[in-house]
């Protein structure tokens, strides 16, 4: 199975899983455990998921892409730290059904342009308990994938929820989802947010590290991932395109990029930005 094939499988089981929530059906739970034992066989010897995700960013809908891209990526960081297959495969469950109960959130909230009100923002953040809610009597999931669906909205600082959690306290799982679904929800087209480039998205979490993240995590995610860009070809603020010919080991978020003839380091052009990976 090559990568579009896995991923076109991944988001067709995610389309059933929001069906079968949305419709009170039997969740399709045995296509979802082969669907993230599919990935983590496929993951084990593949080595870059960012560009890979970023052909396919934004070609199927939020809803359904979320959990894929944030499933793929959650492996990528699970590698990273060396968690064993074993944790890996329960991580991959985790970020898969992470968002689950966002199906039983009606659309027009889900895909609501105007900025929401207090009430509404009530409502989207009840959908981690929702999710835990509905998964917690599987025997197939064990503690450590539910809690990583509960916890992926929590914040290191304790500003999250459900529970407003600190530190450590946040289950591991769900420390490494929150970092996938920042970067994921980044860099998507949403109803009320256009994409912005995976190098923003990794700006973010090196924003965040210190405070709302898992600081080792965050900086793990943010030393890494920026180095498969290497070779890309981008677009700049100034509409030029171009290849990063040098990541800055200082500041990976603002490499050199070779536009024809012409030579730009984004570290040191600072109104200069990368505004897509082409
Ligand atoms: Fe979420």
């Amino acid at each position: 199975m090559n990568f579009e094939e896995l991923y076109q499988m991944a988001i067709r089981t995610s389309h059933n899983l929001v069906e079968d929530v949305r419709f009170s059906r039997e969740l399709h739970m045995v296509q979802a455990l082969s669907c993230a034992d599919n990935i983590c066989r496929y993951m084990e010897h593949y080595t870059n998921i960012f560009t890979s995700l970023n052909l396919v960013q934004n070609k199927y809908p939020y809803l359904y892409s979320h959990p894929v891209n944030v499933a793929f990526l959650s492996y990528e960081i699970g590698k990273w730290i060396r968690l064993t297959p074993t944790e890996l495969y329960d991580l991959v469950c985790s970020a898969f059904l992470h968002d689950i109960g966002k199906a039983k959130i009606r659309d027009s909230l889900l895909n609501k342009k105007e900025k929401l009100n207090g009430k509404e923002v009530e409502i989207m953040r009840t959908h981690s308990i929702i999710g835990y809610r509905l998964l917690e009597h599987m025997e197939e999931l064990n503690p450590q994938i539910l809690l990583g669906i509960l916890h992926h909205h929590e914040r290191i600082d304790g500003s999250g929820y459900p529970l407003g959690l600190k530190g450590d306290r946040i289950s591991l799982y769900g420390r490494i989802i929150a970092v996938a679904d920042i970067f994921d929800a980044v860099t998507a087209t949403k109803s009320y947010q256009t994409k912005s480039s995976p190098f923003k998205a990794v700006e973010e979490i090196a924003d965040s590290s210190f405070h709302i993240l898992d600081p080792y995590i965050g900086q793990m995610f943010v030393n890494k991932s920026i180095n498969f860009f290497y070779k890309c070809e981008v677009k700049l603020s100034n509409e030029q395109v171009g290849e990063i010919i040098y990541i800055n080991q200082e500041e990976k978020t603002k490499p050199i990029i070779r536009c024809e003839n012409e030579y730009h380091n984004l570290s040191k052009e600072r109104n200069l930005e990368i505004v897509d990976v082409l």
